[in-house]
């Protein structure tokens, strides 16, 4: 008994919780690299570590990553890779309103079971025509419904016929007729649409199109047997995709907070496009910017606020515990927690400002825990370790450089020297601003094109695996911490984690040493 207390006694003396750990250390920066984890009993596989997370009412991640706002990482792409392994893209807003809806929408359209608005063609058309439309739009599949101007279901046009030698024929010569086309009534698809496909798929062997019409015989969706399948499958995966109250992913957006020309918030441009963001299915909007704690970014969120009390909202960034309350009290549900560390970031050399990660996380994790807010550590992560600290303090982490090599993200590969590269650039970088991100940095747009001093860089990122396999590696990781920690979910992460801090010589030991590596790990 007295040798297990002197054990508990010795740990405690050296592995401390947060609240004794960072005040011990208060006057010193640290990140993520100046400190460890300590193991603590468990009974935990890796594999059975939850990590859901919730980080605002009604928005639940299965997986608490969620990829940046920035140009060369997320667009729609991105948005629905992340959300399929059950985190979260955040849609940039470099790019014109419109675009960024249409973005938006094709997350929400995302296979959900359903697809509501199937492209069809008209039966006047030739197959050639329909080959052509395939190859113009890449068209990932080959089956159309065939309607007329009426709208009316004339037949369906399957991908066997879409050859080169039919390609003079028309489409009414070569579809399947309507009398053989199986259906189903609007009105009988009830409560639970997708177990209604199900069924019909399990009682129709050989079959695995199903056009859904109304009474008018009028097209009004379509149901295809490798998204049912798709999608049971997934119910019982425990990385399921993050999805809404109506099975579609989850989107967020960034907007900007354009001005008059009087200086004063745009108010009717913000409220019409976040509306529309809303309208178009988008989950959660971020106000993304270098200084959360300014009067107008709290003007921002608060118009936000008042014009969708309900939405959930991100705002930042900040790294102090004044921040998180000012942005709190504005109406902000969750917070982001970062100035200076990320990849593609020089505003500590440029500004002399900024607050390494995880003593900003700590200080700003007291706050949010009095203000009921949600954190999301941004920035500075570039490993599955990092995550696994940040999410100690925080309830999600942003990640920009660790996916902007993916094959996910906007932009071209390019080959340098017989190696894949694709571009990753900060949002403060000249050429970022002048692309329309001027604002979160406190310019002016017209000040990109005069000389103002860039608080990011331009940089390449090595092609890496795709999202699916990297969030993989990431996903293993994070269980494998919580394993070490006995940790089943991510609040008992948060409530279990000992920290101490390393040397240089720890860190060095931390990696790989002594040996010639020959395969890197990932
Ligand atoms: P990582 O380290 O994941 O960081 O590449 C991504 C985060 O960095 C922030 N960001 C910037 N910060 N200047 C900055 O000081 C910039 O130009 C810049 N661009 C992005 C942003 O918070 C992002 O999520």
């Amino acid at each position: 008994m007295a040798a297990e207390q002197s054990a508990v006694l010795l740990d405690s003396a050296f592995y401390q919780p947060a609240n004794t750990f960072f005040p011990a250390q208060a006057g010193l920066a640290l990140t993520y690299d100046d400190l460890t984890l300590s193991t603590l009993y468990s009974e935990i596989l890796p594999r059975n570590a939850s990590l859901d997370t919730e980080l605002a009412g009604g928005l639940r991640l299965h997986l608490p990553v969620i990829s940046a706002d920035m140009d060369t990482v997320t667009e729609s792409h991105m948005a629905t890779g992340m959300a399929l392994n059950g985190g979260l893209g955040l849609i940039h807003y470099n790019m014109p309103e419109k675009q960024q809806l249409k973005e938006v929408s094709r997350v929400k359209n995302h296979v959900h079971g359903l697809i509501q608005e199937p492209i069809t063609v008209a039966p006047d058309k030739t197959v050639g025509d329909v080959i052509e439309l395939i190859e113009t739009k890449r068209y990932s599949f080959s089956t159309f419904p065939v309607v007329g101007d009426d709208r009316k279901l004339v037949g369906l046009l399957s991908g066997n016929v879409l050859k080169p030698r039919y390609a003079a024929k028309q489409v009414t010569g070569a579809l399947v007729p309507r009398d053989q086309v199986q259906t189903i009534r609007q009105s009988q698809l009830g409560a639970d649409p997708i177990a209604i496909a199900d069924q019909f798929f399990t009682d129709h062997p050989g079959i695995n199109k199903l056009l859904v019409v109304d009474d008018n015989d009028e097209l009004h969706g379509l149901f295809t047997l490798s998204d049912i399948e798709r999608i049971t499958t997934e119910k019982l995966s425990q990385f399921r995709p993050a999805r809404d109250d109506h099975f579609r992913l989850l989107c967020g957006a960034a907007v900007s907070t354009p001005r008059n020309d009087d200086g004063e918030l745009d108010r009717e441009r913000i409220v019409t496009h976040i509306g529309a963001l809303i309208e178009r299915g988008a989950d959660v909007i971020a106000v993304s910017t270098a200084h959360g704690h300014s009067k107008g970014v709290g003007d921002a969120v608060a118009l936000i606020r008042a014009a969708y009390p309900d939405l959930p909202l991100i705002a930042g960034n900040v790294t102090t515990a004044a921040g998180v309350d000012y942005l709190a009290d504005k109406g902000a549900n969750i917070i982001k927690i970062g100035q200076g560390p990320g990849s593609i970031c020089t505003t500590r050399l440029v500004a002399g400002v900024g607050i390494p990660q995880m003593t900003a996380l700590y200080v700003a994790s007291q706050a949010a825990k009095a203000k009921g807010v949600s954190l999301l550590a941004d920035g500075g992560i570039t490993k599955s370790g990092d995550i696994v600290k940040a999410l100690t303090l925080a309830d999600g982490v942003i990640c920009g450089g660790l996916l902007a090599g993916c094959p996910e993200t906007p932009g071209q590969v390019m080959e340098i020297s017989g190696k894949l590269y694709k571009q990753y650039r900060g949002m403060g970088s000249l050429a970022a601003m002048k692309s329309g991100s001027a604002a979160r940095y406190g310019h002016a747009p017209r000040d990109a094109n005069r000389k103002v001093a860039a608080e990011g860089i331009e940089a390449l990122k090595e092609v890496s695996e795709n999202l699916d396999q990297l969030l993989a590696h990431l996903i293993g990781g994070v269980q494998a911490g919580m394993g070490y920690l006995g940790a089943a979910t991510l609040p008992d992460l948060r409530a279990k984690a000992r920290y101490i801090r390393i040397s240089p010589a720890g860190q060095k030991e931390a990696a790989p040493h002594h040996v010639v590596e020959m395969k890197a790990s990932s």
